[in-house]
């Protein structure tokens, strides 16, 4: 079975992505980079492969560089994941986001065992083997994560690394960072920070000091972990925006937002548009390639379902970037799909495809379905279908009038005769004029 998903994931992304344009694409085209949340066990799965080959730009290892994975003995590194990501990315041309250096989690126990001088020479070993080993391959590191806490308070989090090095660890950390790789990013990344509160204020004037006292600081990440009880801030792009005019970069780092449907994907919008705003806003990263392998999986809150079907989110955030049809230029006729399957029986199933207009209305669509032989489509609906010689690739087109407003949708449906083969089938590119 997960053969047979992993195959038509596959296929069914590569004509997608072609026509509609992709999230790293566009977001080049504004000058950002679009990443993911990669895991390397995950980079052999051929549908995770391809999506994240396909639409992503820059990826974040999303353990495999935290200090347990690459020192879990002392002064004993052990790189090999971390290896297989960045050498994945690099061998495609993708950024590489580093994550993280100095963070209370994800600590080996030997750490949080050693006494102040000890541990102050095992951080500053930590980042500039860590830093050298990537030395020119990582365009920005998180070198200190969430090192304050949540609530009004404004206070530091209790670590080993503030319990025991006190305020000031934060700055060595980042002038031993600056030493170990001059050309990357140094960033500060932090949850719960998104828009104006005290947390935030701490963080900011954190790095006011630090530009005050000419302390290297490049960059500011925001997680932008978002769900219905923490939704995106109505002052997220003011946030941004405060930070920037410190003289630092803005990142968008770890994105996800729980939810489904439309509600899910204006608050991806939103998200989009306001790193669009702020010229210093260089990138956004989602927090993984799709819900499936997501940290907080049932809460569905990435951009590609758990069959690797692009979502209401994914057309947001593309349209949003500007992303663009067929034609390629941007500002015209375009259009994205997603498929789904919808009824499912032993003898044959029912799928959707969900046709959605980009940021400006279509007058008519086509949409390529392919089925795997010996298959069959036994019936259509909402769609006038035509067919190539073999039967098995089905070109749909509107039935009747086939305008669509800028970002809506329409559906058609089709039934599949499986005759002992349940793959799902192939939705290629969707064009639009
Ligand atoms: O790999 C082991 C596996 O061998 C073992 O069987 C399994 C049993 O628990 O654990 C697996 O490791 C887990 C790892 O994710 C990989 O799946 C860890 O237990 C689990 O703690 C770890 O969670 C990660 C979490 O950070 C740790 O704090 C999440 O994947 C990761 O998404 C999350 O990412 C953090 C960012 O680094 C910082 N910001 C918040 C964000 C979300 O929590």
């Amino acid at each position: 079975m997960a053969s047979l998903l992993a195959a038509a994931g596959v296929t069914a992304l590569a004509g997608t992505a072609e026509a509609a344009g992709t999230l790293g694409a566009a977001a080049a085209e504004k000058g950002r980079y679009f990443g993911a949340a990669v895991a390397a066990n995950h980079l052999g799965e051929a549908p995770y492969a391809s999506t994240l080959n396909t639409e992503f730009n820059s990826v974040t290892p999303e353990n495999e560089m935290k200090w347990d994975a690459v020192e879990g003995t002392r002064n004993s590194f052990t790189y090999g994941a971390a290896d297989q990501i960045v050498s994945h990315a690099q061998s495609r041309g993708m950024k590489v986001r580093g994550h993280t250096l100095v963070w209370h989690s994800q600590l080996p126990g030997w750490v949080g065992g050693l006494a102040a001088a000890d541990l102050r020479t095992a951080m500053n070993n930590h980042i500039t083997q860590v830093m050298q080993h990537y030395k020119g391959k990582i365009h920005s590191w998180d070198v200190v994560n969430e090192a304050f806490q949540d609530g009004s308070s404004g206070a530091r989090r209790s670590s080993p690394f503030q319990d025991k090095l006190g305020n000031g660890f934060i700055e060595e950390a980042f002038r031993t960072a600056r030493a170990a790789d001059p050309a990357a990013k140094l960033c500060y990344n932090d949850y719960n920070t998104d828009g104006v509160n005290a947390k935030s204020n701490a963080v900011y004037n954190l790095v006011r000091d630090f530009k005050a006292r000419g302390v290297p600081i490049d960059c500011v990440g925001f997680q932008s972990h978002f769900n219905s009880a923490s939704p995106v801030p109505g002052d997220y792009r003011a946030n941004l925006q405060r930070f920037a005019d410190l003289g630092v970069d803005v990142q968008i780092t770890e994105l996800d937002i729980e939810g489904s449907g439309t509600a899910q994907a204006s608050s991806y919008t939103n998200v989009v548009n306001a790193c669009l705003g702020v010229s210093r806003c260089t990138g956004i990263t989602v927090w993984g390639v799709t819900d499936k392998y997501s940290w907080r999986a049932s809460g569905t809150p990435l951009l590609f379902d758990n069959n690797y079907n692009k979502k209401a989110a994914y057309n947001a955030v593309l349209t949003a970037l500007g992303g663009t049809g067929s034609g390629g230029g941007g500002g015209g006729a375009s259009c994205t799909v997603s498929y789904s399957r919808t009824d499912d029986w032993s003898d044959r199933y029912n799928g959707r495809v969900t046709v959605t207009a980009g940021g400006s209305a279509i007058s008519t669509w086509t949409v390529a379905v392919t089925v795997t032989s010996p298959q069959k489509v036994s019936t259509t609906w909402n769609g006038t279908p035509s067919w190539d010689s073999s039967g098995n690739v089905m070109t749909m087109r509107p039935n009747g009038n086939g305008s669509v407003a800028a970002g809506a949708s329409t559906s058609f449906g089709f039934t599949v005769m499986k005759n002992g083969n349940s793959s799902a089938p192939s939705v290629g590119s969707c064009s639009a004029s």
